[in-house]
C-alpha cells in the first residue's frame, strides 16, 4: 500500500481528470459506493474459485460479527447498489467510479495491495454497440493522455453452454498433456480449467499452442455478436487482436472480454480490462440485466506514462507566481492580490487548457526577511515573484520580478497593483 506524495499526486489528478472528462463527455454519471461490503457479495459475484476470492481478500468481522471485505474491485459493488436503489428498473445506466481497491497479492512493480481503479459499467444494453462505445472511450483516454504502444486484445467467452462444452474439450486435451503441466495448472484442471489459458509458464503455453479454441464453440448468436463488435472497431479505426486464449481472473464474464496491454511494462502489462457480465444482476437478486464495463489500473497508467515521458507526466507541481510581502499591512494587500489572481478568468482559462495545471499563486506566510522570502520563492520553482514592500504598500504598487529564464533586458518592474493581473498574465504567456 503506497502513499502518493506531493511530487506525483498532481500527475494522478491530471490523469484522473482527463479520463473522467472523457466519460462525462459521453454521458456517464459517477457512482460512489462504500469501500467495505458484505463478504458474500464478492464470493457470489466474482466466483469462489477465483484467486481473488479464495486467497486475496481483506476480510474481517465487525463488532456485530458480520463478515465484511475491503472491495477487491468495483463491479460487484455497482451491481449491489443498482439493485438496492432500483437503478436497473426500466432504466439504462452509464456509471463510472474511481477509488481504491484491495487485494492481498504478492506486491511487485504494477501490482499492489491497495491500488486504484477508474472504471465504468453500463446497464441495460445487450448489443455490441455499447461495447464499442466503452472500448472507444478507453482509446480516447489513451490518446488524450499521450499513452503509446497499448494493444487491444479481445475475445468471446460465449454463453454458459459454450463454456461448458469448451471446458470439456479443453480438459480432455489437457489430460493428454498432464506431464507437461505445472502444479498450478494441474490444480486448476479441477477448479477452473479456463484459467490455465492465462498461465505465465512457458512450457504450459507451449502445450496450449494446439489446444482447442473457445471461438469454435460459440453459438451462432455469440459469434454474430462478436463479429459485430469487430465491425464497429474496424469502422472506428481501432486496432485490435483477437486472442482466443484471453480469459479473465474473475468468473462473471460471458461473450465479449477485452484487455489493453502495454507489452514493454513487464509482467503486469494490462492497464485496462473488462467485458460483458449479463448474469450478475440476476445472480445477486435483481431482474436479468445486460451489463458491460471496464476498469483501469491508475498506478499502472501513471507509471507507464512516466516511463514514456508523456507530457502529462512531466507537468510540474510548482507555482507560477510567488508573492512576497514584508509586514502585516503589506500582507493584507498580498492576500488580496492572491485572491484576485486566482479568481481571474485568465487563471480559469489556463486551468482548462492545461489539464489541471492551474495558474497558481503561492503566498509567503509567517515571518521572514526579504532575503529569506526570495530564497523560498526561488526554491518553490515559481517563474515570477510579486513583491509588496513598505514603499509598494504606500504607493499601492507591486514589483514584479522574473525568477526564471530571460525576459530580455528587464528583470523587474514596479507597477500599479491594479495592473498586476494583466502584466502577470502576459508575462506567463510569453514564457
Ligand atoms: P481486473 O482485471 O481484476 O478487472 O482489474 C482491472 C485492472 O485493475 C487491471 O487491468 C490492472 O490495471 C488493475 N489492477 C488489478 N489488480 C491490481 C493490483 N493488485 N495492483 C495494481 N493494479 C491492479 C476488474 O477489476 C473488473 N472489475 C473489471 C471490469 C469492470 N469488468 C467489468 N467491469
Amino acid at each position: 500500500m503506497n502513499d502518493i506524495l506531493p511530487d506525483t499526486s498532481h500527475i494522478w489528478r491530471a490523469v484522473e481528470d482527463a479520463c473522467v472528462q472523457v466519460l462525462l463527455q459521453r454521458g456517464y454519471h459517477q457512482i460512489r459506493t462504500p469501500i467495505v461490503e458484505s463478504t458474500n457479495l464478492f464470493a457470489r459475484s466474482i466466483g469462489a474459485d477465483t484467486d481473488i476470492v479464495s486467497k486475496e481478500m481483506y476480510t474481517f468481522e465487525d463488532r456485530n460479527g458480520d463478515s465484511l471485505t475491503l472491495r477487491p474491485e468495483g463491479t460487484a459493488s455497482c451491481v449491489r447498489a443498482g439493485i438496492e436503489h432500483g437503478l436497473f428498473y426500466n432504466q439504462q445506466q452509464r456509471l463510472f467510479y474511481i477509488g481504491p481497491m484491495f487485494r492481498h497479492e504478492r506486491p511487485q512493480k504494477g501490482r499492489y495491495r491497495q491500488f486504484h481503479q477508474l472504471g465504468a459499467e453500463c446497464y441495460g444494453w445487450p448489443g455490441a454497440d455499447i461495447e464499442a462505445e466503452v472500448i472507444a472511450s478507453n482509446h480516447a483516454m489513451f490518446q488524450y493522455l499521450g499513452l503509446r504502444d497499448t494493444q487491444l486484445q479481445i475475445n468471446s467467452l460465449g454463453d454458459s453452454q459454450a463454456r461448458a462444452e469448451y471446458r470439456r474439450s479443453l480438459l480432455s486435451y489437457l489430460e493428454g498433456h498432464v506431464d507437461a503441466l505445472d502444479e498450478d495448472s494441474v490444480r486448476r484442471m479441477q477448479s477452473n480449467p479456463l484459467r490455465i489459458l492465462d498461465s505465465k509458464n512457458a512450457q504450459v503455453q507451449q502445450v496450449l499452442q494446439n489446444a482447442p479454441s473457445i471461438l469454435d464453440f460459440l453459438s451462432e448468436d455469440s459469434a454474430a455478436h462478436f463479429q459485430q463488435l469487430q465491425g464497429f472497431l474496424s469502422d472506428l479505426d481501432i486496432e485490435y487482436t483477437v486472442n482466443p486464449r484471453l480469459v479473465r481472473g474473475l468468473d462473471y464474464y460471458n461473450d465479449t472480454v477485452f484487455e489493453w496491454v502495454n507489452a514493454d511494462f513487464g509482467a503486469q502489462a494490462t492497464v485496462c480490462a473488462g467485458g460483458r457480465y449479463d448474469g450478475m444482476v440476476q445472480q445477486l437478486g435483481g431482474t436479468p440485466t445486460p451489463c458491460f464495463g471496464f476498469a483501469m489500473g491508475i498506478e499502472r497508467l501513471v507509471q507507464i506514462l512516466s516511463e514514456q515521458e508523456a507530457a502529462i507526466s512531466q507537468q510540474s507541481n510548482q507555482p507560477d507566481v510567488f508573492i512576497i510581502s514584508t509586514d502585516l499591512e503589506s500582507r493584507s494587500q498580498a492576500l488580496r492580490l492572491q485572491r484576485e489572481l486566482c479568481d481571474s478568468q485568465n487563471a480559469q482559462k489556463r486551468l482548462e487548457a492545461e489539464q489541471g495545471h492551474a495558474f497558481s499563486v503561492q503566498l509567503f506566510c509567517g515571518e521572514g526577511s526579504l532575503k529569506n522570502q526570495f530564497k523560498r520563492a526561488d526554491k518553490s520553482g515559481a517563474k515570477l515573484a510579486i513583491v509588496i514592500g513598505e514603499q509598494e504598500r504606500l504607493d499601492n504598487t507591486a514589483t514584479v520580478k522574473l525568477l526564471r529564464g530571460n525576459f530580455g533586458e528587464e528583470q523587474q518592474r514596479t507597477i500599479a497593483q491594479k495592473d498586476v493581473l494583466n502584466v502577470v498574465t502576459n508575462l506567463l504567456e510569453s514564457l
